[in-house]
């Protein structure tokens, strides 16, 4: 069977801001030669720092900004060729949770015309009391009850305004939903909520989900296959718990180092481990790439040809692939973890 969605070579570029003396402004390459597969009924967790890309290729994926080049296809079908008139379809079947509810849903109507409406254009249910039914069901299945069928955006809390964005989003009867930083703008203990009902609605659905969040252990937690964004590029991907177990890129090793230990003394030794594993530098700007690795200035491990030559993405241990020379020079990790490379790693600075 293929897969749900495969992007190949994915690239987004923004026009950046003109400057004085400069005729042309630089361009910015958020999202820089992406390749990734989406199979169905599965979660797909994508990390990385702010700024690295994550959502311009949600953006990208959902057909709200332009693609440079590259391809997106939805069961074999490239959606950046297809013409307006078919693009409809491909956006009810790839919906979006975004960060901000408030801005996403329409003020002046109520749930059952935000809910509703997508429901007369996909299934042609004309509104009435066959369509508010449908709401209902739709509000029971994120957990809301029939009382917010008449409940404009500004009645509701943040949780609610997300648990009916995840309706509207279901309404179409999706194949994926992305959900971007879906839970970040909500409260701690309501959080957890809304992630439990995305894991839940993903499962009970057969949807499959795209995840993106900053925080490392709600994807892992969530999600059964993972990617790793620097600077717009894929640095690893693979199923999750492997890929966090052992890293096979040194960006991956220092994400994982950084997430905060339950235990204070366990949590002074890592963050002692992710000091040694780190340059202490910034990373390069979009707008002027390295012509190597981006993440060369900042690896403990950096050969003489990660300056000067981009590297090769090659299959890791864990089944997925890893972007980084040492699996094809210097050391030969053949895509191996790199953490023993890096407990013998000498600290660096840049
Ligand atoms: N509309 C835009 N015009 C110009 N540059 C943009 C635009 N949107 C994003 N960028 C730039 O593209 C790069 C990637 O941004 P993006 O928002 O995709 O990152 P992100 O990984 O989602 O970050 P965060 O974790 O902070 O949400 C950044 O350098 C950002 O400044
Ligand atoms: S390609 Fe080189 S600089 Fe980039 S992560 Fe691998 S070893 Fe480090
Ligand atoms: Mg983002």
């Amino acid at each position: 069977m293929t897969a749900l969605l495969e992007v190949d070579e994915l690239t987004v570029a923004y026009q950046g801001r003109r400057r004085l003396f400069r005729a042309t402004p630089p361009s910015i390459r958020a999202v820089n030669g992406v390749s990734l597969t989406l199979d169905r009924r599965r979660t797909f967790g994508l990390v990385g720092e702010s700024g690295s890309g994550k959502s311009s290729l949600a953006r990208a994926l959902l057909q709200l900004v332009p693609v440079s080049s590259g391809s997106i296809l939805l069961d074999g079908r490239d959606v950046t060729v297809v013409p307006r008139s078919e693009l409809r379809e491909y956006r009810s079947r790839v919906q979006a949770v975004l960060q901000d509810p408030y801005s996403s849903l329409n003020q002046a109507h109520d749930v059952s015309v935000i809910v509703g409406d997508p429901i007369t254009v996909h299934r042609g249910i004309k509104a009435g009391a066959g369509r508010d039914d449908l709401v209902v069901e739709l509000l029971a299945e994120v957990g809301l009850d029939a009382a917010f069928l008449h409940r404009r955006p500004a009645q509701m809390s943040g949780g609610q305004r997300q648990r009916v964005s995840l309706a509207r989003a279901l309404a179409v009867q999706p194949d994926l939903i992305i959900a971007d930083e879906a839970t970040s703008a909500l409260d701690v203990s309501i959080q957890s909520q809304v992630i439990n009902l995305l894991r839940r609605v993903q499962r009970e659905e057969g949807v499959a989900l795209l995840v993106i969040a900053h925080d490392l252990e709600v994807v892992r937690h969530m999600s059964d296959d993972v990617g790793v964004m620097y600077l717009g590029s894929l640095a690893e991907s693979g199923p999750a718990d492997e890929v966090y177990r052992d890293p096979t890129h040194p960006y991956t090793a220092m994400l994982v180092a950084s997430i905060p230990a339950p235990d204070p003394v366990e949590q002074a030794a890592r963050r002692a481990h992710r000091r040694r594993i780190t340059v202490d530098a910034e990373p390069p700007s979009p707008a002027a790439l390295p012509a190597g690795c981006p993440y060369a200035n900042r690896c403990p491990l950096v050969l003489e040809r990660c300056h000067s030559e981009p590297p090769p993405t090659v299959p890791a241990w864990h089944g997925g692939t890893v972007r980084c020379h040492l699996h094809v020079t210097g050391p030969e990790l053949g895509g191996a973890g790199v953490s023993e490379l890096l407990a013998d790693a000498a600290p660096r600075t840049a």
